[in-house]
């Protein structure tokens, strides 16, 4: 049964503050994990927020992408900005039109390796990344934490977009006796959520939803679910099953760090929503040390770093 969430009336909504949050760490770890000066690719880019993000620190940034239109985004982004050190090109990861050990660094950040378009062929796609990456270059992965996100939590939350434009928002509950039980909720049309929601460039599913969550293999029970759904072309990763992936395509030195500790969405929301900008970047720099220094961080995000 549907029902319905107005997020007119909750204008900064759980789920909104959570996803500020986890970008305001990703930037942290991004910036701290790039070297200054260097060549730099960014697969999959969409609409070019991060190179954008990074321009400052970096040498020269290309940013690729498969879409057309984030492509276009990107550069219309960095010309706005004013930003010179970036180029934009439409490609695919499967077949980068690039030449070999040209970049220092390749990240590839926001469940690319997800995506439906790359299913059965990450192996492929990390031949090219490392192909074109300069000898003992490092390369970054950012992408969902399956293992925490549904099976070590008991809520998941993902976003579906039926018919034009409009997005549903799904809450998957897992009871502890393994039941899965799913409440969807609209997205109301003129939120702040279902603008955010038209400014994300995630992959539609072969049955023409867009998730945001791009799924799945190792686990049986959510299969069905997906399925269902159309999804079953996506690929979900775990701390593991990533860091298996990576050493099995030649990377070495392969560390795995979960981030985005939240371990209840509606407090951390509360208490994000009383702080200034100052105090949340203090927040997010803290969690960064944890997670890159201490090494202790855990939560519904994989950020992976590993050389050639
Ligand atoms: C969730 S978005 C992430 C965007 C950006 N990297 C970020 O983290 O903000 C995933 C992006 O991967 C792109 N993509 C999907 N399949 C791709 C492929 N085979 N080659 C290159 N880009 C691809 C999509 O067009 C989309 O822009």
């Amino acid at each position: 049964m549907e029902s319905k969430l107005n997020l007119r009336i909750l204008p900064s909504s759980p789920c909104e503050l959570d996803f500020a949050w986890y970008e305001l760490i990703r930037d942290e770890l991004l910036r701290r994990s790039v070297p200054e000066g260097l060549r730099v690719l960014d697969v999959g880019c969409g609409t070019g927020e991060v190179l954008c993000m990074l321009s400052a620190q970096i040498g020269h940034g290309v940013g690729i992408d498969i879409s057309e239109e984030c492509v276009s985004k990107a550069k219309s982004r960095a010309s706005e900005i004013g930003i010179a050190n970036l180029q934009f090109k439409r490609a695919g990861v499967l077949d980068l039109p690039l030449s070999s050990v040209g970049f220092d660094v390749v990240m590839c950040l926001g469940d690319v390796l997800s995506s439906s378009t790359v299913y059965g062929k990450q192996g492929q796609a990390l031949g090219e990344m490392r192909r074109v990456l300069a000898e003992d270059g490092l390369t970054i992965y950012e992408g969902m934490n399956w293992e925490w996100e549904y099976a070590g939590s008991p809520l998941w939350t993902c976003f579906s977009r039926t018919g034009k434009g409009r997005f549903v928002l799904h809450r998957i509950r897992r009871t502890p006796s393994g039941r899965e039980t799913e409440r969807t909720y609209d997205v109301a049309p003129d939120s702040p959520l279902h603008e955010w929601m038209l400014d994300q460039d995630w992959p539609v599913s072969p049955s023409g939803h867009q998730v945001s969550l791009d799924v799945v293999e190792e686990e049986p029970i959510s299969q069905r679910w997906l399925r269902y759904r159309g999804l079953n072309r996506y690929q979900f990763y775990t701390a593991r099953s990533l860091k298996r992936l990576y050493s099995k395509a030649g990377f070495h030195h392969v560390e795995v760090y979960a981030y985005g500790q939240t371990y209840d969405i509606v407090s951390k929301a509360g208490l994000l929503e009383g702080m200034t900008d100052g105090q949340r970047a203090a927040l997010a720099t803290a969690e960064a040390n944890l997670v890159l220094k201490q090494r202790t961080g855990s939560g519904p995000w994989l950020f992976l770093l590993a050389r050639k």
